[in-house]
């Protein structure tokens, strides 16, 4: 494992997803281990999944716990009940919290169907406010640079918010519905400003496809909101958790451990 600092990013370059994987929930176990009524913000996609067999792996084994955690997630589909198969309500069951103890009413989603959106998202942030802020955001990122579903826009929006998918966004999602139409063309998403007052921040990514974006974010322009995920740059505490296949468009001097120009 190599790692160095990004800006203010730390950045660790891991052999591939099951080692990137790994780390993730190190990180995630630790922070559950030092701090009690920890609160973490969780992601949904194919990037988090082998991290939360990990942590699943260390709840079986008796060396993990969440029944004092709380969680909240960045995001859900506008208009998919959490009993839908595709809803980030469902996922969060299915991959993690069916197989944890977490207790029933320590998790949060946004609600994609809530009857008044816009109290929703107000409900949401005081929700996050009350649980005394996020400790530990897991993001993964999307191939144009969301987080959340804060899609490249023309500034950053600050809170919990109703959002339009990105056409990109679309297309990579569709691979979980029958059609793309199916995908919903909505979301209710943390904003920017949500994500950033979290203590500490994980973001994963894996595979060549998100070498591209990886090269984007870290070597590419400064804190931009048609990448919103360079506005971590600005955050005090982030790991950039990436596998060698996400790494491979990087600098050579960027993977070597003296490098800190970047
Ligand atoms: P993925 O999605 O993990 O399915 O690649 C990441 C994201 O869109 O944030």
């Amino acid at each position: 494992m190599k790692s160095e600092e990004v800006i203010d990013m730390k950045l660790y370059i891991e052999k591939d997803y099951e080692q990137m994987s790994k780390l993730a929930a190190k990180l995630i176990a630790d922070k559950v281990h030092s701090k009690e009524n920890c609160v973490l913000g969780l992601a949904t996609g194919s990037t988090p999944i082998g991290t939360y067999k990990e942590l699943i792996k260390q709840y079986q084994a008796g060396t993990l716990s969440f029944a004092k955690v709380k969680t909240v997630n960045l995001d859900e589909y506008y208009g998919l009940e959490p009993e839908h198969e595709q809803s980030y309500a469902y996922f969060m069951r299915d991959n993690l919290f069916n197989h944890i103890d977490l207790p029933q009413d320590a998790f949060r989603l946004p609600s994609g169907t809530a009857k008044n959106i816009e109290e929703e998202c107000k409900d949401y942030e005081k929700h996050i406010e009350a649980l005394g802020g996020v400790d530990l955001q897991l993001l993964g990122i999307g191939h144009n640079g969301h987080i959340g579903f804060n899609e490249p826009a023309a500034s950053f929006a600050l809170y919990t918010h109703q959002t339009y998918l990105d056409e990109r966004t679309i297309e990579a999602n569709t691979r979980f519905f029958a059609s793309k139409d199916e995908v919903p063309t909505q979301a209710i998403t943390m904003g920017i400003g949500t994500i950033m007052k979290a203590g500490e921040i994980i973001l994963l990514a894996s595979g060549k496809d998100k070498a591209d974006i990886i090269q984007r974010l870290l070597e590419g322009d400064t804190v931009n909101p048609m990448l919103p995920a360079s506005i971590l740059k600005l955050h005090p505490h982030v790991h950039v958790i990436v596998d060698e296949a996400a790494a491979s468009l990087l600098k050579s001097c960027c993977k070597s451990s003296t490098c800190h120009l970047h």
